[in-house]
């Protein structure tokens, strides 16, 4: 017999940031950090996992490729479910499988980006989020969304706010262990729906130092980052939840725009500096500012992460087709600045 599970995870891009690490192995973070979780339909994770007798041993496959499950992040996930096992039960096809069972039986994990990995685009949010949740099902794990997002973090920290749809905080937690370093939900998919997120891939190319390895150096090196976790985000994070509360987007855009530049800051003031932005990505930034002074009131966000792509927010739909009308002007296909643009709503099911 085999029994499957198939979930879906979209990803989420952060408008205040996580970056820098207390804890490397538990994946514990110096300060809390907000999410958006994208709608499903456009970046997203799709993870069938497996169990049966005849499996000899723990085996994935990504994007169809068998990798290699040697990883300590993947262990550590794996570990934390099986601790939470509990017993399955199919009736119909006479399987019973015991808590102590799930120690001793192998698994096959299939995991599909709808979205090229190396496209710079966080995609160990949304595979980790969905591994976690696609494991917690197979093996009738009882925990809710928040504790299984303790799971998830262990596997990549941004992955624990992929849990929640609409908007999320990681709430950095104080327990050494690391039981209270987990994701809440701030406000559901359908709190504010008019906005839309529009992502402008200015490479697709890998980046080449890893958040991982980055946020290690920024913590060993930056005496920005430290001043920013303990007097700069604690404020912005209450703010931000005021903003969000209140739908007030000129308080959002201000608030994701300057956290954005500030992490990149972080990543300049690290030693020898960081660059994840290029000169096409200053200049979307320059083109969106400029619009900001040319109306009453901002009409578009952007934040960039560890890579040169842009993530625009629009606060509606009208501004979006505005905003594409402005990046195909500034970026004409035919300059090859852009690689490709990912158009979709905020909000997950
Ligand atoms: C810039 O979650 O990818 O996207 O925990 O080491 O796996 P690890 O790092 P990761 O870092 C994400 C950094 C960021 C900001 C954010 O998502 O909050």
């Amino acid at each position: 017999w085999v029994i499957m599970v198939t979930a879906q995870t979209p990803t989420n891009i952060a408008v205040i940031k996580y970056w820098g690490k207390r804890d490397e192995t538990l994946i514990l973070p110096i300060n809390d950090s907000i999410s958006v979780t994208l709608d499903p339909s456009h970046l997203c994770t799709t993870t069938t996992v497996a169990v049966s007798p005849t499996f000899q041993q723990d085996r994935m496959w990504l994007n169809g490729k068998e990798i290699a499950l040697s990883g300590g992040r993947f262990q550590s996930c794996l570990r934390e479910i099986r601790k939470r096992a509990c017993d399955v039960e199919d009736k119909k096809k006479g399987i019973k499988i015991t808590k102590e069972d799930w120690g001793k039986l192998h698994l096959h994990i299939a995991s599909y980006n709808n979205f090229p990995t190396a496209a710079g685009l966080a995609s160990s949010a949304a595979g980790f989020a969905c591994l976690a949740y696609a494991l917690g099902k197979l093996m009738n794990v009882k925990e809710d969304e928040s504790q299984l997002s303790v799971i998830a973090r262990q596997g990549s920290g941004s992955a624990c706010r992929s849990l929640f749809g609409g908007f999320v905080k990681w709430i950095m937690g104080k327990e050494e262990d690391g039981s209270d370093s987990l994701a809440v939900q701030l406000a559901d998919e359908k709190h504010w729906d008019d906005l839309v997120i529009i992502i402008a891939v200015v490479s697709s190319r890998q980046k080449e130092t890893s958040s991982t390895s980055g946020m290690r150096e920024s913590v060993e090196t930056s005496l920005l980052l430290h001043h920013r976790a303990k007097e700069i985000v604690p404020k912005r994070i209450l703010q931000m939840e005021e903003a969000i509360k209140n739908r007030d987007f000129a308080s959002f855009s201000r608030l994701t725009c300057t956290d954005s530049n500030q992490f990149h800051a972080v990543c300049l003031d690290t030693c020898p500096p960081i660059f994840y932005m290029n000169d096409t990505s200053h200049r979307i930034i320059s083109i969106i500012e400029k619009w900001h002074r040319s109306e009453e009131s901002p009409q578009v966000a952007y934040t960039f992460d560890a890579g040169p792509n842009a993530v625009l927010i629009a606060r509606n739909r009208q501004t979006a087709a505005l905003l594409i009308q402005r990046l195909l002007y500034y970026f004409p296909p035919t300059l090859g600045d852009l690689d490709s643009y990912i158009i979709g709503d905020k909000s997950i099911a």
